[in-house]
């Protein structure tokens, strides 16, 4: 059994390896992980080379969305998005933000990744969406990311970034690079013409395939 002291590490890992790849930026994005009847999650405006596992926040999942949380450091602003997931999602133990520069370009024109690429549908579907737009922080947003997320391990947030969710820590960090590397694909392609769609049943195929595939 992996120990709570290593969970708040590897989180911290992750948010440090998710700005060395280029995924995300300065003290942007922020990380989750389910534990016990709660989630543990990074601490707000905290640099990720100066986190330490103490610093991780722990909010409880139970009852309504009252914010108690524990720790010495206040958690991330956007722990409401990352509480409606992880309450209303039980197939899902982590999830990921990031401003991810390709899915953020997309967000900024409020455009959802359509099936450009047989991958989308590694987040469920024919497309990924994009939530509207709240200020950060709110339960506004959260609600609108949840939404945008129906049937979806991910989605993006309009003038915002991107979240991506899985069943453990590695599979939403391989989600969220998935994700902005698809965003780039179809940034890119946007710029040299008219991509080609594939269709509901190329993805319901594809969906078919990875069933057997292991992703
Ligand atoms: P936090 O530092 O509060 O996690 O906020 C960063 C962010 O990306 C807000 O959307």
């Amino acid at each position: 059994m992996i120990s709570e002291t290593d969970i708040r590490q590897r989180i911290i890992d992750a948010c440090r390896e998710m700005n060395r790849n280029g995924l995300n930026q300065g003290t942007s994005g922020n990380i989750s992980v389910r534990f016990e009847d709660g989630l543990l999650i990074t601490p707000t405006a905290i640099p990720y080379d100066e986190m330490s596992p103490d610093m991780i926040s722990k909010i409880y999942l139970s009852g309504d969305m009252t914010g108690n949380w524990e720790g010495p450091k206040e958690p991330s602003s956007e722990w409401r998005f990352h509480w409606q997931i992880l309450k209303h999602r039980p197939e899902f133990n982590a999830v990921v933000h990031a401003h991810a520069p390709y899915c953020t370009t997309l967000a900024i024109l409020r455009k959802p990744i359509p099936a450009c690429h047989y991958m989308v549908a590694v987040f469920g579907g024919n497309d990924v969406r994009c939530s509207g737009y709240s200020t950060f922080g709110t339960k506004e947003l959260a609600d609108m990311a949840l939404t945008a997320m129906e049937d979806r391990s991910a989605c993006l947030l309009a003038n915002h970034g991107m979240i991506a969710a899985g069943d453990s820590l590695k599979q939403a960090m391989w989600r969220a690079v998935e994700l902005e590397t698809l965003a780039r694909q179809y940034c890119q392609s946007l710029q040299l013409g008219e991509p080609v769609i594939l269709s509901e049943d190329d993805i319901r195929k594809t969906l078919e395939r990875m069933d057997d595939y292991g992703v």
